[in-house]
């Protein structure tokens, strides 16, 4: 049986299972493994659509009941969890400032900087991202090379339902300060958040130009996008509820100028 099939019998009788189940655990440990290593994606790019490997997000979810608690500690810090911490960044070539932590089962490709973040299992981050400060990536969220996560940043985890988008951002990419960006939306390659943006499949992103809604939760490539808010009608009076904007469309493969200078900052190691 292949790796794939004995996870799903292991999902048809998960009700069942528990940390004494050895041989399930080792199972779904080698699962965690090709995470782990990059060898295997929760969510890939296939022909320019993004195909969920549910499987894998199966083997995530069976991770927990099938192990127990364990105390780690690092010098004076004690912590009590189920699932270990990423580990040997010098041969992965990944910088991690202290405070910075990555789960097992989450990928870091070579040149990725954690500032003071979180990245959870599942989440796969590609070569030249930044991850800063108080940053989170969350569960199974797919993020591509040369992207800023810039401070305070929450990427949503999508553990569940099955078959779920996880969140997605693509190369190129710059997510300014306390964007939340949930439930498995979706910004396309080389756009820009402004400071503070909210996204997820129930906002409207609005092109400025045409008044149009292009979708909800999902940015096109090579767009400039701020908070904003839209008149809506209840029976008490008229609302400003939160839309994304799109105020510019860039250039395709022209960052915009303020990414720029994030990248040059990065490489002179001056960002904070
Ligand atoms: C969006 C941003 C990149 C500005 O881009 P820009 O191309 O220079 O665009 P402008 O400043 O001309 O902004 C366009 C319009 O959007 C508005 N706007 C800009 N940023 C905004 C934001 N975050 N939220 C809401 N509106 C915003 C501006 O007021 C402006 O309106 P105006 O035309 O009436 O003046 C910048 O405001 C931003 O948010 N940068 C991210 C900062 C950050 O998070 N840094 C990371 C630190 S770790």
């Amino acid at each position: 049986m292949s790796l794939q099939e004995q996870i799903g019998e292991l999902w048809q009788r998960r009700a069942e299972l528990g940390p004494a189940d050895g041989d399930a655990r080792e199972v779904v440990h080698e699962a965690i493994t090709l995470l782990d290593r990059g060898e295997a994606r929760v969510a890939e790019p296939r022909d320019g659509e993004w195909v969920v490997n549910e499987w894998l997000r199966q083997a995530i979810n069976l991770l927990f009941p099938l192990s127990g608690m364990d105390t780690l500690e690092a010098g004076p810090f004690e912590y009590r969890d189920k699932i270990p911490l990423k580990r040997n960044y010098d041969a992965l070539g990944v910088r991690v400032v202290p405070g910075a932590s990555a789960r097992w089962g989450s990928y870091l490709e070579r040149g990725v900087i954690l500032m003071p973040s979180y990245v959870n299992i599942g989440a796969w981050v590609g070569s030249g991202t930044m991850v800063d400060t108080w940053a989170t990536v969350g569960s199974c969220a797919q993020i591509g090379s040369n992207v800023h996560l810039s401070g305070g940043v929450g990427i949503g985890g999508v553990l569940e339902p099955p078959g779920a988008v996880p969140v997605i951002v693509e190369d190129d990419c710059v997510i300014g300060s306390r964007c939340m960006v949930v439930d498995g939306a979706r910004v396309g390659r080389g756009s820009f958040l402004g400071a503070g943006v909210v996204l997820s499949p129930s906002i409207p992103v609005i092109d400025a130009e045409t008044g149009e809604e292009v979708g909800r939760g999902v940015v096109p490539p090579w767009s400039l996008v701020v908070q904003a808010t839209r008149p809506r009608q209840y029976g008490g009076g008229t609302f400003g509820l939160a839309c994304a904007l799109i105020v510019r469309r860039l250039p395709e493969g022209e960052r915009h100028d303020k990414a720029g200078l994030n990248a040059i900052l990065r490489e002179h190691g001056a960002t904070a």
